[in-house]
């Protein structure tokens, strides 16, 4: 039995959601905005453009489409300051394991990603070659919790999107798994991700005996 397996990226692989934070610090600062580790929380899985536009929001400026492109450029360069320094200690505890038991049971890897920056992570931290297909920011046109992302990528994969499994972190995502009739698997917190069809807190508490279940139905 082959199926196809979807992976989040932030906040499912690699915890970037700190450098995100850091970067939109700085241009949130500047602007005289208090943002805050809570605030920040709401753009988790959000596009980086809708996450401006929510950051913009909380301290009521208004701005040029000239002035948010260029702070979405600031924004971006240092968040690559960041990412350039990552290094495979910042998988997450227990995806590695999850990956190679995929791969050596010939399953299919993808992963569906809202970020611009997903490839070169995933080079970073030296887990490029899991995968099979990459469907990310620069190839969608719908954010989540729109299904397209997840459904490009079973297609990549060349498997039907109904029966892929999908791993987030998101509430978006996991509403965008359950729209394209995919298995939803929420990692974090089980009340936040209530809408998931399988909840963990991390990979760790994923066995093989799972995965093996998820394969064979
Ligand atoms: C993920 C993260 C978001 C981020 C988005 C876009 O969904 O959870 O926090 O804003 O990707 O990332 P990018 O790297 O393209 O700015
Ligand atoms: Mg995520």
């Amino acid at each position: 039995n082959q199926k196809a397996f979807i992976f989040d990226l932030d906040g499912v692989i690699v915890d970037t959601a700190k450098y995100h934070f850091l970067a939109w610090q700085r241009i949130a600062n500047r602007l005289g905005i208090d943002f805050t580790h809570e605030h920040n929380e709401q753009l988790k899985g959000v596009s980086r453009v809708r996450s401006l536009d929510i950051i913009l929001g909380l301290g009521n400026v208004e701005a040029s489409q000239e002035d948010k492109d260029k702070w979405l450029a600031e924004k971006n360069e240092a968040y690559l300051q960041y990412i350039d320094r990552m290094e495979a200690d910042e998988i997450l505890e227990g995806v590695v394991p999850v990956l190679q038991y995929l791969k050596d049971n010939n399953q299919k890897v993808a992963l569906g990603s809202a970020s611009k920056n997903a490839r070169p992570i995933l080079e970073k931290v030296g887990i490029l070659h899991y995968f099979d297909a990459i469907v990310d920011g620069n190839d969608v046109t719908n954010a989540k919790p729109d299904p397209e992302v997840f459904i490009r990528a079973a297609q990549l994969l060349g498997m039907p999107s109904e029966g892929a499994i999908v791993f987030e972190d998101s509430v978006a995502g996991i509403q965008a798994a359950n729209l394209a009739k995919m298995v939803s698997i929420g990692i974090g917190d089980k009340s936040v991700l209530h809408e998931a069809q399988y909840n963990f807190n991390d990979f760790t508490e994923i066995d093989t005996k799972f995965l093996a279940t998820l394969v064979t139905t």
